[in-house]
Parts: structure tokens; C-alpha cells; sequence
């Protein structure tokens, strides 16, 4: 009698330790598995601040390809009056950046004369906030902002005129 319920308690004991290693324990990727490994990537994971700037870093490098794919996108041609008030802060060919560094105006590179002269008069209403962009176009009347509208949304096609050309 004494053997028989060793038996079964040892069957059973053997059964449990089936039962738990089918479940999965720390060493076969079950639950425990998985903690363990959450903890191993959250050491090995990159702190939010680097990722953040691998991500810029990235954006920029996409950046510079697209300028590269444009040619040089500073060949085509603008006015004299984009030179002198728009350039120093969208650049000369609007792309907002500067050897490779943001500048302070966004790119209008590749936005339509209607978009360009919609948000040009929404500054100067001051439906669209912003003390720059108002400040400047104080002095500059609704056929002065549809010209410079007109210009930029020719830039693109300025751009792959002058990249057809080299
Ligand atoms: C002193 C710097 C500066 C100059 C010069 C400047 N801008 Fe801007 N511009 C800005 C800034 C900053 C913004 C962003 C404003 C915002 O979104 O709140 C802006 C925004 C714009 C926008 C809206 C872009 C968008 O996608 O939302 C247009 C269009 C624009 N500028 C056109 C011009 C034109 C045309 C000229 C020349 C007549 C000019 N800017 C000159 C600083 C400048």
C-alpha cells in the first residue's frame, strides 16, 4: 500500500513537471521567457532622446536625397524680390533649408500658387498668427502676394527645367 502511494505520488510530481515545462517556463519562452527578454530590450533599447535624433537624422538624410534627386536646387532662377524678402528665411530655392540646416520660414518648395496666396493673405488678414510673416506683408498689396505666390508655385517646374539643362 505504502509503494502504491508513492507511485502516485511520484507520477503525479512528474505530471505537474510536464504540465508547468508544456506551459513554458523561463526557459522556453513562456510568460517568464518573455519578462525576462522585455527586461533585456529595455536595457538594450536606446534612450528616447537618441532615437529622436536618429529619426531627425534620418529625416534630414531623406531630405538632402530629395534635394540631390532635384539636381542642384539652387541653379533655377528666382526674382529679385523673392531674393531680397523671402530668401533669407525659406532659401533661395524655397526648400526651407539651408547647407543642410533648417532655416526659420517652413519650405514652400512644391506648393501651388493657390496655396501659397490662400496662407500669404491668411497672414496678412491675421487669420493665420504669425508676427514674421504679418510684419512683412504689411506693406505689400493682395497683386503683390499673388506675384510671389505665382513665382513660387513655378518652382518645381523651374527646378526640373534647370536639372533637364546640366
Ligand atoms: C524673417 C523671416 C521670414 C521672411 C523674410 C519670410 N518669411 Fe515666410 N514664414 C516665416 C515663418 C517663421 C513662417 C512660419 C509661420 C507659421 O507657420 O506660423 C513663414 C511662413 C510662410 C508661409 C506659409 C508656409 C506654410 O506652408 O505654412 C508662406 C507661404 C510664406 N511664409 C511666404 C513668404 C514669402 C512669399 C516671403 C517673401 C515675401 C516670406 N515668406 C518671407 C518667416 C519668414
Amino acid at each position: 500500500m505504502k509503494n502504491t502511494i508513492v507511485a502516485v505520488l511520484v507520477l503525479l510530481i512528474v505530471a505537474v513537471g510536464g504540465w508547468v515545462a508544456s506551459k513554458g517556463g523561463a526557459y522556453n519562452g513562456g510568460e517568464h521567457g518573455k519578462v525576462i527578454a522585455d527586461i533585456g530590450n529595455k536595457t538594450n533599447a536606446k534612450s528616447v532622446v537618441e532615437k529622436e535624433k536618429d529619426d531627425r537624422q534620418k529625416e534630414n538624410d531623406e531630405l538632402s536625397a530629395l534635394r540631390d534627386k532635384a539636381g542642384n536646387a539652387g541653379a533655377f532662377e528666382v526674382s529679385q524680390a523673392y531674393k531680397s524678402k523671402c530668401a533669407s528665411c525659406h532659401g533661395v530655392n524655397g526648400s526651407g533649408f539651408q547647407n543642410g540646416k533648417p532655416m526659420m520660414g517652413p519650405k514652400l518648395f512644391g506648393q501651388t500658387s493657390d496655396v501659397i496666396f490662400k496662407k500669404l493673405l491668411d497672414f496678412k488678414s491675421g487669420r493665420k498668427e504669425n508676427v514674421v510673416m504679418k510684419g512683412l506683408l504689411l506693406h505689400l498689396e493682395e497683386a503683390d502676394l499673388k506675384t510671389f505666390a505665382d513665382e513660387i508655385g513655378e518652382f518645381p517646374a523651374r527646378a526640373a527645367a534647370a536639372a533637364a539643362k546640366e
